[in-house]
């Protein structure tokens, strides 16, 4: 089989369908991906999909070679350059460290790291397989970074994270960037963040820094923002998210942002829905819909929820709003409709109706419109700031443990964190 051909199809495809650098696009003609997933048909190892290469006890995957279309949006988001030193969190199947480590080339060096022992050593074996040199694997909870062979250049998690780790900030050069996929209340972006330094260094000089172990003035900014989806990082630094199991067969399933009271979702989904159509014909594909209302929903709606799985229309996602007396639901097939279920199910059909409505108002924007600000903890956000009541103000105070509200700053949103305080606006 001709895989260097197979290889230049799925990079021609990648390109009609994105923006892929020339140096991206050469790794990934360099690199044999079917020899970082020994145990799967070499055809399906140069189809844009994600191939999942471990389970846990229930059955959730929890080790997987990423789909290449986002393993190329994230490395462009990298901007990794020859010589560089690069941490990378999550080192899977090892395809994506070989691809940085074609990147860096010969003069740079790349580690690896997984949580996981019998990961972290197929991973050397697939690297070893494919003949790549400069990569070290190491078993570590990616929370602690590798401070061995810190500073480093870009650091890039291909697992979802919840927070940014202070380690992977303490461990970034000056000028150094990370790209991670963050949690934004149930939903993930690709955020590529640079540390602010016209802040730093305009309030270094106007005062004193530091301040019983603040970190007075830091701020890192999002260079850009891409919509993702991972599976989430496990050990220590897991976030908050639930997800519930509604139904077995057919599989439904509830995801919220944190465990909270939702009553009986089974019992409200089996009711006959109150319907309220938005838009007779909708132009846009489902899931972009989808995508860009549950990011709007997490940011704007504190009961938002996404049910995942076949409630007798076929498998799919859809994002909506949950209550103790009821669950809404969008659906974006043709018409864009709400529906809303059990007791309640009106009253909340028309609030998403009224969500919707004021999307469209700001002109749907979506992730690659996010700009993201984060505070690491104790590090002063915008004076002006102003958190609700349920969310502790992001200066001078110690972030809840784990629980989050979204906020509202001026023109933008606040997301309180264990470790940083994020300021999000679309713009
Ligand atoms: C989507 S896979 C990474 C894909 C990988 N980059 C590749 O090219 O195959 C996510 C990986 O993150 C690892 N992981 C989960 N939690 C972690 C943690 N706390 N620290 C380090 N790795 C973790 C998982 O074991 C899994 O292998």
């Amino acid at each position: 089989m001709d895989f260097a051909a197979q290889r230049h199809a799925l990079v021609a495809r990648l390109r009609q369908a994105q923006d892929v650098g020339e140096r991206v696009a050469e790794a990934m003609l360099a690199v044999p991906r079917h020899l970082f997933v020994p145990g799967v048909e070499p055809e399906a190892a140069y189809r844009d999909e994600p191939i999942v290469t471990k389970l846990d006890d229930g059955g959730r995957p929890i080790s997987s070679s990423s789909q290449p279309a986002i393993m190329a949006t994230m490395l462009g988001q990298l901007g990794v350059e020859p010589g560089h030193r690069v941490l990378e969190i999550g080192a899977g199947t090892g395809y994506n460290a070989a691809l940085l480590a074609r990147l860096v080339g010969p003069a740079g060096r790349v580690v690896a790291l997984d949580i996981d022992a019998d990961t972290v050593e197929q991973a050397r074996e697939h690297l070893a397989a494919a003949g790549v040199s400069g990569v070290e694997v190491v078993c570590r909870d990616g929370a602690e970074g590798y401070p061995e062979l810190a500073p480093y250049d870009r650091l890039i998690a291909t697992v979802g994270v919840w927070d940014l780790a202070p380690a992977w900030l303490a461990q970034l050069a000056p000028g150094g960037r990370l790209v991670v996929p963050l949690d934004l209340r149930g939903v993930q972006v690709s955020a590529a963040f640079e540390r602010d330094t016209d802040r730093n260094t305009e309030r270094d000089t106007d005062r004193d820094t530091d301040r019983g172990g603040e970190r007075d003035g830091e701020r890192w900014v999002s260079r850009s923002v891409a919509p993702c989806g991972f599976m989430r990082m496990r050990g220590p630094f897991a976030g908050t998210e639930s997800v519930t199991v509604v139904r077995r067969d057919p599989m439904v399933m509830l995801v919220l942002p944190e465990p909270r009271e939702t009553g009986d979702v089974l019992a409200a989904l089996d009711t006959v829905p109150t319907e309220i159509t938005i838009r007779r014909a909708e132009a846009a594909p489902a899931a972009t819909v989808t995508m860009g209302l549950s990011l709007w929903l997490a940011l704007h709606e504190p009961r938002w929820c996404a049910v995942a799985g076949d409630l007798g229309r076929g498998p799919g996602i859809a994002a909506g709003l949950v209550e103790p007396g009821g669950v809404a639901l969008l659906a974006a097939d043709g018409a864009l409709v709400a529906r809303g279920y059990g007791a309640d199910g009106a009253r909340l059909a028309a609030e998403l109706a009224a969500h919707v409505r004021a999307w469209d108002e700001a002109g749907r924007p979506e992730a690659g419109a996010l700009r993201v600000e984060a505070y690491p903890r104790d590090t002063k956000a915008p004076s002006d700031t102003k958190a609700p009541s349920d969310t502790k103000a992001p200066s001078d105070t110690k972030a809840p443990s784990g629980t989050e509200a979204p906020g509202e700053a001026p023109d933008g949103v606040v997301i309180v964190k264990r470790h940083t305080t994020l300021v999000l606006r679309f713009g």
